[in-house]
C-alpha cells in the first residue's frame, strides 16, 4: 500500500485515537451498532461490529480500498487477467465455479470449454466409482479412495470431506495421505483391501517429493497383492498440470484428470483435486459447493464496497493488523464439522499474503499477512482461551458456527450457541475492577481475598472478534464461505501490494532438504554445511540403527 496516500494518513491518525475507545463504550453510545456493522449474505450472518471501529475508521478503509483500486484488479482476476505477477499466470479459481458458464479468455481461448470438459470426465468417474461399473482388477467395486497429495492438494479435499460428513452415503470412503512420514500411510492401508482401493495422486506440479514417494509406496503395494498387469490402470488416477510426469509414473493417459497453471494450489479444491468431494458425497453435492462459492463470487464482483462481506472483512483485518498492530488472527470454528477449517485456511492466507516485499520487489514498511492459527472454539476455551482473554497481545478471532445443529441430539446445541455467544461478548466487554470488587463481595469474601484476587480477575476486553453465522453446514454454504475468506485474502494481497498468488518461501527448504538427503545415505564426513547442520546429521547418523 502506498503509505502516503491520504486514506492511509487518515486511518494512521485515526489508529492513534482508538487506542482510548473501548468497544464496551461504542456499543453504550449507539444502539444500533450491530445493524449497522453486520451483513446477511447468501445466509451467511457476518457480525463485525465487535471490532474497534467507527463510522470514520470504516470511511476510511473503504477510501483506502478505492485508493488501492481494489475493484479494477478484482475485474482483472474475474476476467483472466495475469494478475499472478511474479510467475506471469492469471488466477482463476473463480471460473472453476462460473456455473453461468459466461467465456473467460487466456491467451484467446475461453477456459470455460477446458473446465466443462474436466467436470464431464469427473462426473463420468465418479458415477462410475459410485454405482459400481469400475471395479477393480480382480472384478470387485471400489469401497475406499486414498487421495494422496500434500499442502493445496490434501487440505482442501480433506477439510470439506470432513465438514459434509453428514452429507455422505457412504458408498465410497475417503481416506488422505499427506506426510511422508511412512506412518500414516501404513495406518491407512493397514486396514484397506487392494482389490477396492482407487488411489489418487494429487499433484498439480507431479515433482513434490513427498506426494511421488507416498504414491510410489501405493504402487508397491497394490502390485504386491495382484500379479495382474493392469491393477495400476484400475487403481490409479491422477489430478494435475504435468501429464508427462504423470505418465511417466505409470498412470494411463484416461486416468489423468486436468488441472491447469491458473489454478493456484491452494485454491485447488473447486477443480479436479475436489475429486475425493465428488466421491464421497456425490457430483450433485459438488455442485452444490461450487454454486455456493459462485454465488459469493457474484456477491463480491457485484456489491458495492460498503456491503461487500469479502471486503469489509479484508479491511477489518488490515485495520488490526497493519493499523492496530495485532500480528496474529484465530479462526475459531464452534462446529465439529469445521474442525479443519483453521487448517486449511491457515494455507490459504499464509501461503499468500505471508510477504514482505511488494509486487516492484521492495521491502514493505507496514505488517502484512497475519500469522493464521486456530482449532475449535468449545476445544480452545479450554486450553488457549486464557490468552484471548488476558494475555499481553490482543488476537483477533472470528468465530463461526450455525444456527442448525448438525444432528437431532437434544441437550448440545443451545449450549455449544450459547458458549459461541458468550465468548464474543466477554472478549467486547471484560470485566473491570469494580465489577470484580463487587462480583467478590457478593459471593461473601473477604476484603484482604478480594485485594489479593482483583487484578487476576479483571479482563480488560477490548478484543477484536467477528462472529459468522451460517444457517447451516451444507454444501451451498461452505462453497460460500469458503470463497468469503478467498476473497477477502485477495482484497488484502491488494491493499498490501504483495503478491498473493506465488509462494517462493517454500522453495529454499525444499531445495536443502534434497541437498541433505544425499549426506544422510552416505558414508563419511560431512562438508560444506554450518556446524549445527553437521551436528544433527552426525547425531542422527550415529544413533540410527
Ligand atoms: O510446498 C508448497 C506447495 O507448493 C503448495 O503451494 C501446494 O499446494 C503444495 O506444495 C502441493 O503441490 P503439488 O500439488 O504441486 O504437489
Amino acid at each position: 500500500m502506498k503509505t502516503n496516500n491520504a486514506a492511509w494518513k487518515f486511518l494512521e491518525s485515526q489508529s492513534e485515537k482508538e487506542t482510548h475507545l473501548h468497544l464496551k463504550d461504542l456499543f453504550a453510545t449507539d444502539p444500533d451498532r450491530f445493524e449497522k456493522f453486520s451483513i446477511n449474505i447468501e445466509n451467511i450472518l457476518f457480525d463485525y461490529s465487535k471490532n474497534l471501529v467507527t463510522d470514520e475508521v470504516m470511511t476510511g478503509l473503504f477510501d483506502l480500498a478505492r485508493e488501492v483500486d481494489v475493484e479494477s484488479w478484482r475485474a482483472r482476476m474475474f476476467s483472466g487477467g495475469r494478475i499472478n505477477l511474479t510467475e506471469d499466470r492469471p488466477v482463476l479459481h473463480v471460473a472453476l465455479r462460473n456455473i453461468d458458464a459466461d467465456p473467460i479468455y487466456v491467451d484467446g481461448s475461453d477456459v470455460m470449454d477446458q473446465i466443462s470438459t474436466e467436470l464431464d470426465k469427473m462426473k463420468k468417474l465418479t458415477d462410475s466409482i459410485r454405482s459400481g461399473k469400475w471395479r477393480g482388477y480382480s472384478g470387485k467395486r471400489i469401497t475406499d479412495v486414498v487421495n494422496i497429495g500434500i499442502g493445496g492438494s490434501n487440505l482442501g479435499p480433506q477439510m470439506v470431506t470432513e465438514a459434509l460428513r453428514k452429507y455422505s452415503d457412504n458408498k465410497v470412503s475417503v481416506h488422505y495421505v499427506s506426510n511422508v512420514d511412512s506412518f500414516q500411510i501404513a495406518q491407512v492401508l493397514r486396514p484397506l483391501n487392494p482389490e477396492q482401493v482407487l488411489f489418487i495422486i494429487s499433484s498439480k506440479t507431479f515433482t513434490t517429493r513427498e506426494t511421488l514417494t507416498n504414491a510410489a509406496t501405493a504402487r508397491n503395494w497394490l502390485q504386491a497383492s495382484s500379479f495382474d498387469e493392469t491393477a495400476v490402470e484400475r487403481h490409479f488416477i491422477a489430478v494435475t498440470a504435468n501429464r508427462a510426469n504423470a505418465v511417466k509414473f505409470g498412470i494411463p493417459k484416461n486416468n489423468i484428470h486436468d488441472l491447469w497453471d491458473w489454478v493456484g494450489g491452494r485454491f485447488s479444491l473447486w477443480s479436479a483435486i475436489g475429486l475425493p468431494i465428488a466421491l464421497n458425497l456425490g457430483f450433485d453435492n459438488f455442485q452444490k459447493l461450487l454454486a455456493g462459492a459462485f454465488a459469493m463470487d457474484q456477491h463480491f464482483l457485484n456489491a458495492p464496497l460498503e456491503s461487500n462481506a469479502p471486503v469489509i472483512q479484508a479491511l477489518i483485518g488490515v485495520w488490526n493488523s497493519t493499523f492496530l498492530g495485532m500480528q496474529t488472527q484465530a479462526i475459531l470454528p464452534y462446529n465439529q464439522s469445521l474442525h479443519m477449517f483453521s487448517a486449511y485456511m491457515q494455507q490459504a492466507d499464509m501461503e499468500s499474503n505471508g510477504k514482505s516485499v511488494d509486487w516492484d520487489g521492495i521491502d514493505v514498511p507496514y505488517s502484512t499477512g497475519s500469522i493464521i492459527w486456530g482449532q475449535l472454539g468449545i476445544n480452545g476455551q479450554h486450553a488457549f482461551y486464557q490468552y484471548l482473554h488476558q494475555g499481553k497481545n490482543i488476537i483477533p478471532a472470528d468465530f463461526i458456527s450455525a444456527v442448525e445443529s448438525s444432528t437431532t441430539v437434544k441437550g448440545h446445541h443451545e449450549y455449544l450457541m450459547a458458549n459461541f455467544i458468550a465468548q464474543t461478548q466477554a472478549l467486547m466487554t471484560g470485566i473491570n475492577k469494580e465489577q470484580v470488587r463487587e462480583e467478590l463481595r457478593a459471593k461473601g469474601k473477604s476484603e484482604p481475598y478480594i485485594a489479593n484476587l482483583v487484578s487476576h480477575k479483571i479482563h480488560q476486553g477490548n478484543r477484536p472478534t467477528n462472529t459468522i453465522m451460517l444457517e447451516r453446514i451444507d454444501p451451498h454454504s461452505l462453497g460460500a464461505l469458503i470463497a468469503l475468506y478467498e476473497h477477502k485474502i485477495f482484497v488484502q494481497g491488494i491493499i498490501w501490494r504483495v503478491c498473493s498468488f506465488d509462494q517462493w518461501g517454500v522453495e529454499l527448504g525444499k531445495e536443502l532438504a534434497n541437498h541433505i538427503l544425499p549426506q544422510l545415505e552416505q558414508d563419511g564426513p560431512i562438508e560444506n554445511q554450518d556446524s549445527s547442520t553437521i551436528g544433527l546429521i552426525n547425531f542422527y547418523k550415529n544413533t540410527r540403527q
